[in-house]
């Protein structure tokens, strides 16, 4: 999302004297209280808008990016900008013995993911993605869903994810994205900045919220873009699987491997998408 998209079609007004200054910090932290605020306003229909945009295929793509987490079944995983929990509750599923902390910085997101009923062995978190309250090198495992477009910084994001995770260990990220050919992006770009507004605000009950989501699309790297971002902010081997023509990509990055390292091969997996 960049700057320009979020003083033009932003639901609520950035003057603060963070804009004012001018300062790249307080640019950020303006523009993520702008996103959490947004989240907030549409947290309590979240979930049956999207389902009403996609017609369900969101938790399908969910699931195929836990698929692409190759780790044992007591690893520790980190599912970020976790929102109403429903990447998280799929990853729970992948590691019965392990333990997934999910952290957003939406409070009434994380409120809406506290009804869901809760694996036992989900732990939600208050927090902003850019500054991980973890340890380095503590899971064995990480992903994304539908989120990376909202974060004001990707690099330091990703630098961050890095940090977290266990070399070797890899992260999936799951995008919107933009599809290479031109007749099929032209048509998948009229739905996603054209009809979903409309279909999202009825069904999110705000439909100016849903006039600004896809906005974060425009400034937003093409796959092969995202790609270098991952390899240029800690995770030294990448590929992308491209799901709908193009219209999402899943990214999976993995750290490099401790030298001399015996341990399980965690990073890439065979089970590909078409
Ligand atoms: C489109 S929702 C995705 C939620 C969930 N991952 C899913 O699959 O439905 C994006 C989420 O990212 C969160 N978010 C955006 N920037 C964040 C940040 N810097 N730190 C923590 N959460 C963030 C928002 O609060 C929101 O809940």
């Amino acid at each position: 999302m960049g700057v320009e998209s979020v003083r033009a079609q932003g639901p609520g007004p950035l003057t603060g004297a963070a804009l004012k200054s001018g300062s790249a910090d307080g640019l950020q932290t303006a523009k993520g209280n702008v996103v959490r605020d947004l989240f907030d306003r549409i947290a309590a229909h979240y979930d049956r808008a999207n389902t009403a945009m996609t017609g369900g295929l969101d938790e399908l793509w969910r699931v195929a990016a836990a698929n692409q987490l190759h780790v044992a079944d007591d690893a520790r995983l980190l599912d970020l900008c976790c929102g109403t929990g429903a990447l998280a509750r799929v990853m729970a599923r992948r590691v019965p013995e392990g333990m997934v902390d999910a952290i957003d910085f939406s409070s009434k997101m994380l409120d809406v993911a506290r009804t869901h009923a809760k694996p036992h062995n989900v732990n939600y978190h208050e927090g902003d993605v850019l500054t991980l309250p973890f340890e380095r090198a503590t899971f064995d495992g990480a992903a994304m869903g539908y989120s990376m477009r909202n974060i004001v910084d990707i690099g330091a994001c990703l630098r961050e994810v890095a940090r977290v995770l266990k070399p070797g260990a890899s992260f999936v990220n799951l995008e919107i994205s933009k599809p290479p050919n031109p007749t099929w992006r032209r048509l998948f770009y009229f739905y996603f900045y054209t009809v979903l507004p409309v279909v999202g605000g009825l069904a999110g009950s705000d439909p100016a919220a849903y006039r600004y989501l896809p906005q974060s699309l425009v400034s937003f790297p093409d796959a092969d873009g995202l790609a270098s971002l991952f390899q240029a902010n800690g995770f030294a081997h990448v590929r992308y699987v491209r799901i709908m023509g193009g219209a999402l990509a899943l990214h999976i990055g993995t750290t490099e491997r401790a030298p001399n390292s015996n341990g399980r091969d965690t990073s890439l997996g065979a089970d590909l998408l078409a």
